[in-house]
């Protein structure tokens, strides 16, 4: 695999070997010394056009534990301001000599375009509404860390899925993990035709009692031209998951950024059933797992064998 534009990018095969890698990267982060040689010589650089805290910050972490050289690019201080366009800044990037880009832009599609242009791996890292795989994955790696098999597993994703990229990857993926995945939110979020991506759909949250877990999404405001909701007040009090419709053996997710008291009351976030920190956590290991299999490629079972018995302070042999 060159690039990871999309989960159809994996395959139930593709996802299976990501979650084994992503699993030897977790001992690897709980050592003294939670780094291996295995990307030296590799730069990776993120490029990202919209705000980010976790995926932005966990792609670097990741980069770096795997001993890549990392470059940032901000959009807010680069020549795009002078008027420089995605094409020409995508070169400039390019003739330093890198390896992979880890993009994320507000139109869908960019990443794909911009593997078109050149010959670094791209990693998508959430394109417009489109797709946000890695969160997909690190979704799923979480999900199966707390239950295991995740065949028959209900899935209730609550909110805005007519613009939540997070949706439109994670509906795949998990339904390629065998679960039974539900969208849930008002008709206006619900995008015509999800159902061909697999899952069924709830215009309420009558049913949710059958769930085993909750999945809900911030809604999207920056990305809504007019109005899609009478107002926040009239959709918390239909949508919003608290402490009374979140049932004792559910589990509940979320993608980040949490607004409290919007998609889910404040007592929820904080409760034991919440996996949204453990989310967090997975990203790191999930997202080594990617640069590794793109960078690195090939012989996943072999590569995670030698990591765990690895001395992480040992210097690899220089090429004569
Ligand atoms: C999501 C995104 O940017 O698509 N966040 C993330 O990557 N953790 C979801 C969101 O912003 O609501």
């Amino acid at each position: 695999m060159k690039h990871l534009l999309g989960i159809d990018d994996l395959g139930a095969e593709g996802i299976g070997e990501v979650l084994r890698l992503a699993d030897s990267f977790l001992e690897v982060t709980r050592r003294d010394i939670p780094k291996v040689p295995a990307l030296r010589g590799k730069t990776v650089v993120s490029m990202f056009y919209e705000d980010s805290t976790r995926t932005r910050l966990s792609f670097e972490t990741a980069a770096k534990r795997l001993s890549a050289d990392t470059m940032t690019f901000s959009a807010g201080s680069s020549s795009l301001r002078k008027g420089e366009s995605l094409l020409d800044t995508v070169r400039t990037v390019e003739a330093m000599g890198i390896d992979a880009i880890v993009v994320r832009h507000k139109s869908s599609g960019v990443p794909q375009r911009i593997a078109g242009w050149i010959d670094a791996s791209i990693i998508n890292a959430g394109d417009g509404w489109h797709e946000h795989p890695t969160q997909a994955l690190l979704d799923v790696y979480t999900l199966r860390r707390r239950l295991g098999a995740l065949e028959g597993v209900r899935i209730w994703i609550v909110g805005d899925v007519l613009h939540s990229r997070v949706a439109r990857s994670g509906i795949q993926a998990f339904a390629r993990m065998g679960c039974e995945v539900t969208v849930c939110g008002p008709p206006t979020l619900i995008p015509r035709g999800v159902e061909a991506l697999g899952c069924n759909v709830s215009w309420s949250l009558d049913g949710i009692g059958e769930a085993d877990v909750i999945y809900a999404l911030r809604m999207q405001n920056e990305r809504m031209t007019g109005s899609f909701v009478p107002s926040l007040r009239e959709y918390a009090a239909r949508y919003q998951i608290d402490g009374r419709r979140l049932r004792p053996n559910q589990l509940l997710m979320h993608p980040g950024p949490v607004n409290r008291g919007v998609e889910l009351a404040g007592e929820v976030v904080d409760s034991p059933q919440a996996l949204i920190v453990q989310q967090v956590e997975s990203g790191v290991v999930v997202r080594m797992a990617v640069l590794y299999e793109l960078l690195a490629g090939g012989g996943p079972a072999r590569e995670a064998s030698r990591f765990t018995q690895e001395d992480p302070t040992r210097v690899e042999p220089q090429p004569a």
